[in-house]
């Protein structure tokens, strides 16, 4: 799939020589990535290599030990108050977020409350949407994910393929300028991966949203990613459009990672 990005155009998402620490462990050694408007970018690397915690610091769920990643031209973990940066503060930080989705490899839907409800919540609290808006637009975004006959079930009642459906949805919902996959697809059962990877296509061919599609589906990659991003121990190892780094690797540690998937 190609989408255009326009030479042009400014990153949405900027990450500046980002670093993180757990502890005494580095396992983010210095990140430097843009990534562009309506771009689909592909990170794959070993199990370890920091893919998470990437697409975790780009949703503020932890914060970068040093650097900065800026959405639009505003960093996400400092503010401008009075002429001066300032730490963010949680409204700060609550408004960023908005901008970006993401979902997870386990679907963390909430069991007591039914798909349109798991659904609405967020446009209702954080987006201040009426009941009757928020259930609009949630309806819009279950129906884009083949599951506009669901809206009463509770996440119990279906399939994994339909939770992280549902997930889908969920973050869709907000709107966000980019979206995060985390290996959405590697706590489902084999036949119902197809489902899941089908949708994020259709999602993607759309075109507008940003996507960071942390996966181990090559195939899938190759379709859908404009860039594909390859990850070690922290740092970014090589980069480029699927065909060149899947047909013609350059460094060894990709060459060798590749092979597994043979
Ligand atoms: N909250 C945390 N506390 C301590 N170590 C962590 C935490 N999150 C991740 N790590 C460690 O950071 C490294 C990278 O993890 P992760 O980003 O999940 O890699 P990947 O997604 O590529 O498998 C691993 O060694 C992992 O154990
Ligand atoms: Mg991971």
């Amino acid at each position: 799939m190609t989408t255009l990005v326009k030479e042009e155009a400014e990153p949405i998402v900027r990450y500046q020589t980002v670093k993180k620490s757990f502890g005494e462990l580095e396992v983010i050694k210095g990140v430097d990535l843009d990534i562009y408007p309506g771009e689909k970018i592909a990170l794959i690397g070993p199990s370890g290599s920091g893919k998470t915690t990437l697409g975790r610091m780009l949703m503020t769920l932890e914060e970068p030990s040093s650097g900065r990643i800026l959405i639009g031209d505003e960093p996400l973990w400092q503010m401008e108050s009075g002429g001066k940066q300032l730490p963010a503060n949680e409204k700060h930080l609550q408004k960023m977020r908005a901008k970006v989705g993401m979902v997870f490899q386990h679907f963390n839907l909430f069991p007591h409350m039914s798909v349109l409800s798991n659904v609405t919540l967020a446009p209702r609290s954080v987006l201040k949407l009426s009941k009757e808006e928020a259930a609009e637009r949630a309806q819009i975004m279950l129906a884009k994910v083949g599951l506009a006959d669901k809206l009463e079930m509770f996440p119990a009642q279906l399939s994994g393929g339909q939770k992280q459906r549902v997930a889908i949805a969920r973050a869709l919902v907000m709107q966000p300028q980019i979206m995060v996959f985390d290996e959405v697809t590697s706590a489902l059962d084999p036949e119902l991966v197809g489902e899941v990877l089908s949708v994020i296509k259709d999602i993607a061919e759309e075109g507008e949203m940003a996507m960071l599609l942390i996966t181990h589906e090559m195939e899938f990659a190759r379709e859908v990613a404009d860039r594909v991003i390859f990850g070690a121990e922290g740092r970014i190892v090589e980069q480029g459009p699927p065909e060149q780094l899947f047909t013609n690797p350059q460094s060894e540690r990709l060459q060798s990672f590749l092979k597994r998937f043979l």
